[in-house]
């Protein structure tokens, strides 16, 4: 079985087909999804989904591209939201200095905040870091309790970058960047990573692997990023399926 650990299924790119699609998934292995939300928006879509499907469950957190709609009074709705009997997760919560849509302070202020709302919670946190390393590491460590689960999702940085999470106790999100010829960096971590701390996702709709690459992506590729992991670190395929679906229901707290 495939545990997909990252994906968002309420993105438009799925309005005329999400039903078929996740059909697919079902009947091609996938025992469990986890839709992650980015927006005030996305939560109610996300949770939507977890409970029309049984094998869906939801991530709720703010993408700091959009923590620039919360308040006080949104975040108090949002901590309810975590509460839902579906909500596996806070996120995807970081920094985003690629697109820097919401002003560097915004972020961490809220990226803070989250932090800590998993923690009272008692939830793993999915962080989103893109062209922040050094800031994302630093927050982090400020807002890091001893053991607070997270995974770095679609990691993007080196290993020494790697090491550090892996010291905190995280796991490291790799997906179809992974098949791509020209990512030496990544490729480089997945060796370094233990195959226990790695989480298999596709964040679809986006970065589809090879042969699909720029097109649109879903959870039904998951066994090519397996497969490009498995020849990484000298395993097959299967085993690295089953392995990583371990990984995930450990990390999100839900059992066989
Ligand atoms: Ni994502």
């Amino acid at each position: 079985m495939i545990f997909e650990s990252h994906a968002h299924y309420d993105d438009g790119a799925f309005d005329g087909d999400r039903a078929e699609i996740l059909r697919e998934c079902r009947k091609q292995g996938i025992s469990a999804i986890v839709n992650v939300s980015a927006s005030l928006s996305s939560v109610k879509t996300t949770l939507a989904l977890a409970e029309a499907y049984d094998f869906i469950y939801g991530a709720v957190g703010i993408h700091p591209d959009e923590v620039g709609e919360l308040n006080e009074e949104n975040f108090s709705w949002l901590k309810e939201k975590c509460r839902h009997p579906k909500a596996v997760a806070v996120g995807e919560i970081g920094l985003d200095y690629y697109w820097d849509k919401e002003g560097r302070e915004t972020q961490k202020y809220w990226f803070r905040r989250q932090m800590e709302l998993a923690w009272e919670l008692g939830l793993p946190v999915i962080i989103h870091s893109r062209e922040a390393a050094a800031d994302t590491l630093e927050e982090v460590k400020k807002a890091h309790k001893p053991g607070q689960k997270a995974v770095v999702h679609c990691f993007s940085y080196g290993p020494d970058l790697a090491r550090e999470y892996l010291d905190l106790g995280y796991y490291i999100g790799v997906g179809g960047v992974v098949t791509f010829k020209n990512a030496k960096k990544l490729k480089e971590v997945v060796k370094l990573v233990p195959i226990q701390r790695i989480l298999l996702e596709t964040d679809c709709p986006y970065l589809a692997p090879e042969p699909f690459r720029g097109k649109r992506n879903s959870s039904l590729n998951l066994s090519r990023i397996a497969e490009a992991i498995g020849q990484l670190k000298g395993m097959d395929a299967e085993a690295v399926m089953a392995i990583t679906e371990e990984n995930a229901r450990k990390f999100y707290h839900l059992n066989q």
